[in-house]
């Protein structure tokens, strides 16, 4: 009987990210494959970026469940912390030290918590704690931002939408993370032909920039319910026509996948109006920031999402979507569950770990069913609880879990 009721559990994680197929990273296959064959008691290293705010707080908490899941599967994770974002700019005087990225880059996966503070808000550009995230996913190549926004059962009641239509939302956004208006040159500041001060960014995709991602993008959707919506402003935008015409060029590849568009102004409007009309979002880095924010807010809470990027070689960069929350950082009330589902993302699409990653989603669905809350997801009749205590009936959940396992 608890058999059933864990294997239940475990799916809408398990239809959060892929429904019900796992999804085969072509791109991504072949280190796994050398890194799984190497010996029989897989060992990995994961470089951890607290960075600021709720950040170390989190990423503690995910840190014990990594290592408690590996331990249970075989799996050996050495950790090596080091400062990114604020703590970087504390320590160091730079957002992205050298010795971060080339530790994140000789690493098998990274795992992220927040960047950024009150304290560094009116620094400089180059020396602002965004910078740094700019530069490491810069850095790391990780182009395609995958950002899942699932309602759970358990939490239907904190949407702010009607239950009807939040519940059953299964949405995955796949942002285009390197390129566009966050990249583009030229940019910067300077004065019109009146003298006034200026600030300028160019919006600029390449061919080959489109057409990876929106590869990526088919390939999700094809492995969930094989609907793309492709979302861009091709009705004013050059870059965007180009993203519709490139996007349209690769359809007939994935025969099986039904294509869509829609401008970002009426894809805002939707999620909100009839968000179940939505299975598969491809869109450009800002279009996706906005709308990825918009979507979690379907599922209730922030706190609870995770992400993954990732490039076409080397480690990913997994980290929840929410912020750095300062105003409740050190208070022990963060949510750190979208930190530990992103070390699942993590085990899964970084490490090809599939069973582990498993094992931490059934896990948190199982905290949730035992009533468990943080301040952002509580509702009357579940228990309030702080983060630490959060990751503390985590681990509980997973080492049950186990028990669960061995009674088959
Ligand atoms: C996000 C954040 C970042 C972004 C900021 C912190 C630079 O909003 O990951 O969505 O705009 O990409
Ligand atoms: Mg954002």
């Amino acid at each position: 009987m608890a058999a059933a009721v864990q294997a239940n559990l475990s799916r809408p994680f398990e239809t959060l990210i892929l429904g019900s197929r796992r999804l085969v990273h072509p791109w991504r296959s072949a280190r796994i494959r050398c890194s799984a064959a190497a010996s029989p008691r897989r060992s990995y290293s994961i470089t951890l970026l607290p960075g600021d705010g709720i950040g170390p707080e989190v990423v503690s908490v995910a840190k014990d469940v990594l290592s408690l899941v590996g331990s249970l599967q075989g799996i050996e994770f050495r950790f090596r912390e080091v400062p990114v974002g604020g703590a970087a700019l504390d320590s160091t005087g730079v957002p992205l030290p050298d010795e971060t990225l080339a530790a994140a880059k000789e690493s098998d996966a990274v795992l992220l918590g927040a960047i950024g503070g009150y304290k560094w808000d009116a620094n400089e550009k180059h020396l602002k704690p965004e910078t740094g995230l700019l530069q490491l996913r810069a850095g790391l190549g990780v182009f395609a931002n995958l950002r899942p926004a699932t309602v759970l059962p358990q939490l239907v009641d904190s949407s702010t939408l009607k239950k009807e239509v939040a519940e059953g939302v299964d949405i995955m956004v796949v942002r285009e993370l390197t390129g566009g208006i966050y990249f583009g040159k030229p940019r910067g500041f300077g004065s019109n032909d009146r003298g006034e001060d200026i600030g300028f960014n160019t919006e600029v995709y390449s061919a080959s920039e489109i057409d990876r991602i929106a590869r990526v993008a088919f390939e999700v959707a094809r492995k969930r319910h094989g609907k793309l919506c492709s979302v861009d402003k091709a009705n004013v935008l050059e870059a965007s026509m180009l993203w519709r015409k490139r996007v349209n060029g690769l359809a007939s590849e994935f025969p099986d996948v039904e294509l869509s568009h829609m401008y970002v102004d009426n894809a805002a409007m939707q999620l909100i109006r009839n968000p179940k009309q939505f299975d598969t979002i491809v869109t450009n880095n800002i279009f996706g920031d906005i709308l990825s924010d918009e979507a979690s807010m379907l599922t209730g809470s922030i706190g609870m999402l995770p992400s993954a990027s990732i490039g076409d070689l080397g480690p990913g960069l997994f980290e929840p979507i929410h912020g750095s929350a300062p105003d409740i950082a050190g208070q022990d009330k963060a949510n750190p569950l979208a930190t530990v589902l992103s070390a699942a993302m993590l085990l899964r699409y970084g490490l090809g770990e599939e069973e582990a990653a498993k094992r931490i989603e059934a896990a948190v669905i199982n905290t949730l069913n035992r009533g468990f809350r943080t301040g952002d997801i509580f509702s009357g009749g579940t228990t309030l609880v702080g983060c630490k205590q959060m990751g503390e009936e985590v681990l509980r959940s997973v080492e049950a879990g186990k028990q669960v396992a061995a009674l088959h």
